[in-house]
C-alpha cells in the first residue's frame, strides 16, 4: 500500500494497516501539484519532481518502523544515488524505487548507481546489501535517539543559515 505522508500519527496509521496484514507500505507518494498560470487564467499541469532532501522523510519513518512492524518497507521519494539507497537499506527499506532522477538523467542513471553500490560494498568490504539492512534503524543505531524530535530542536537551534541539508551536485 502506497502511502502519504500526511497523517497527524504516522506510525499508528502503519501499526493499524500492519494488523490488517497488509504485505507492504511504500512510503512515499507524491500528490500531483498543479499550479494557477495567472495571465492564461487557467490551472496548469506543473510536473514538479523530487530532490534529494525528500529521501529523508522516507529515511526518517522506515526508520521508526522497521522491527516495529511485520510489513515489508519500500523507500520512494528523492533517492538519486547509491548513497541514498544505502542509507534506505540501513534504515530498515527491503527495497528502494526511483522514477524522478530516471526522468531527469535518463535510464542508464540506474546502471551508474549499481555500479557505486557496488564498489561501495566492496570498498567497505561487505557482501551483500542484505547484511547492512536496519543496521541503521532506530532499534540498532548507536544513537535511538537521533530519530527523535528532541534532535530536531537541537538541529534549529545549531542551524547556520546556507546549511539546507542537501548533499551533492545532483542537477547535473
Ligand atoms: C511522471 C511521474 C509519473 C508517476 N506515476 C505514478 C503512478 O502512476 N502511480 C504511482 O503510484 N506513482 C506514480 N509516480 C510517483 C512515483 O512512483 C514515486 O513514488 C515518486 O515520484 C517519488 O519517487 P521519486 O522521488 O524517485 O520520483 C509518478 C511520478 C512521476 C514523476
Amino acid at each position: 500500500m502506497k502511502l502519504s505522508p500526511y497523517f497527524g500519527s504516522f506510525a499508528n496509521i502503519a501499526a493499524g494497516l500492519d494488523a490488517l496484514n497488509v504485505d507492504g507500505l511504500v512510503l512515499f507518494n507524491r500528490f500531483y501539484q498543479p499550479d494557477i498560470d495567472l495571465e492564461k487564467m487557467a490551472v496548469a499541469p506543473n510536473l514538479t519532481l523530487s530532490t534529494p532532501a525528500d529521501m529523508r522523510l522516507p529515511l526518517h519513518w522506515i526508520g521508526i518502523l522497521y522491527g516495529n512492524i511485520r510489513a515489508n518497507l519500500a523507500a520512494t521519494s528523492g533517492i538519486y544515488q547509491a548513497h541514498d539507497v544505502i542509507k534506505l537499506v540501513m534504515a530498515g527499506a527491503d527495497v528502494t524505487m526511483l522514477c524522478s532522477a530516471l526522468m531527469r538523467h535518463g535510464i542508464t542513471h540506474i546502471q551508474r548507481i549499481e555500479m557505486d553500490l557496488v564498489a561501495w560494498l566492496e570498498q567497505h568490504q561487505h557482501n551483500s546489501l542484505r547484511e547492512l539492512k536496519g543496521r541503521m534503524s532506530q532499534q540498532n543505531c548507536p544513537d535511538p535517539s537521533a530519530f527523535e524530535r528532541d534532535q530536531y530542536v537541537r538541529g534549529l537551534s545549531s542551524y547556520t543559515s546556507g546549511c539546507d541539508g542537501r548533499h551533492g551536485d545532483w542537477s547535473k
